[in-house]
């Protein structure tokens, strides 16, 4: 058995958790999330500058607290693992230095982990989990992609978008309708009133430069362009905003968008397995629409917890947990942070010489 403490600090989420494969399958035995979405709002956006002080502030106490929780001690922990990559640098550092003292001071393992491993890790939360091969959409603040897992850590991405992120076009077009940040709850709370057929938005096609579209790819730029030109329409004519129904039909094309393409993925890969995380996977009706789609095809969908789609240190736990137990690696002491680096590259964090 191992019991892991996860450390996430690469935006706006600052979280701690103990993680264990007590009973063969991963068990979260306690997990802290101190969130600072309410002090960013104030600025419409992550300022990085007050992020990682906040993480600083933040993490003695979330670790404090989860040991507390659980009754457990430095000295029962097999393992620490931190989020390296990708994310805000400054962020990063601040919850890989503290793992890497920790591991230091007590001499156990640390691994550096790769933000979206961790999202993807985010399915073996949830009580029945698909086993690889599976693809999995997801959908976060800084990514959108489609990743055929063949096998435990084999990474193929599929899919992905050519300019904003899902939940990044979520936040820009919440901003546009004077909704707080961040955008994608805003925006679900007050389209529920709204009408999904009232405004027809476009589903962004990624052109092929020989002629036809990539099939899996996405673009989200045109959809928030349309909803701008849509706004400034309505405003010229001095007419009440209708916030609910551009709202609802934003969303409803989004999730459209997002099923049409995984499913089309998944059928011409011969996967009937599709996983859905990230923080966009939270998002209702998108998870609806992703259930109503499967019960027409012959493909299994699973949802990662909604209490796991947003950014917490459970899903870094569990991605850490699989590394040490089925892979039995760790990482450098050296491994440092980086802004930016390929999931399909995970596997270089466990190098003995560290790619950073
Ligand atoms: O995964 P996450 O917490 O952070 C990143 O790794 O980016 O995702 C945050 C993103 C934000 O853009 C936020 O607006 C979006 O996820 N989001 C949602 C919902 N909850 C969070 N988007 C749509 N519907 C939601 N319910
Ligand atoms: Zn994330």
């Amino acid at each position: 058995m191992s019991i892991i403490l996860s450390l996430e600090t690469s935006c706006d989420e600052s979280a701690a958790a103990l993680v264990s494969n007590a009973k063969g399958k991963i068990d979260l035995l306690a997990h802290e999330i101190a969130s600072q979405i309410e002090e960013h709002s104030n600025w419409g956006g992550v300022v990085p500058e007050i992020a990682s002080r906040r993480h600083l502030e933040n993490l003695p106490f979330l670790i404090e607290e989860v040991f507390a929780k659980t009754k457990l001690e430095i000295k029962n922990i097999d393992a620490v693992a931190a989020t390296v990559t990708p994310g805000l640098t400054g962020s990063l550092l601040v919850g890989s230095i503290t793992a890497r003292t920790l591991a230091n001071l007590h001499q156990i393992p640390f691994l550096g982990i790769h933000h979206l491993e961790g999202h993807l890790a985010s399915i073996y939360l949830a009580k029945n989990h698909p086993k690889p091969p599976f693809l999995v959409l997801l959908v976060s603040g800084g990514h959108t992609e489609l990743i055929k897992v063949d096998a435990q850590h084999k990474y193929q991405r599929l899919g992905r978008s050519h300019d904003d992120a899902a939940g990044e076009a979520f936040d820009k077009v919440a901003r546009l309708l004077g909704l707080p940040y961040p955008g994608g709850p805003a925006i679900q709370k007050v389209a529920k009133f709204g009408d999904p057929k009232k405004f027809l938005f476009p589903k962004g096609r990624v052109s092929k430069p020989g002629g036809g579209f990539f099939p899996y790819d996405f673009s989200f730029s045109g959809v928030k362009t349309a909803v701008f030109r849509q706004i400034e329409k309505i405003r010229s004519e001095n007419k009440e905003l209708p916030i609910a129904d551009i709202a609802a039909s934003f969303e409803n094309i989004v999730a459209e968008v997002l099923v049409e393409r995984s499913f089309r993925c998944a059928l011409d890969q011969g996967l009937n397995s599709i996983v859905l995380v990230g923080g966009v996977a939270a998002n209702e009706r998108l998870r609806k629409m992703m259930l109503a789609k499967a019960s027409e095809n012959t493909i299994n969908i699973s949802l990662a917890p909604m209490e796991f789609c947003t950014d917490n240190a459970a899903m870094i736990g569990a991605a850490a947990l699989l590394r040490l137990t089925s892979d039995n690696v760790q990482s450098s002491m050296e491994l440092g942070v980086s802004a930016r680096w390929p999931l399909e590259k995970s596997d270089l964090l466990y190098d003995f010489n560290p790619p950073f």
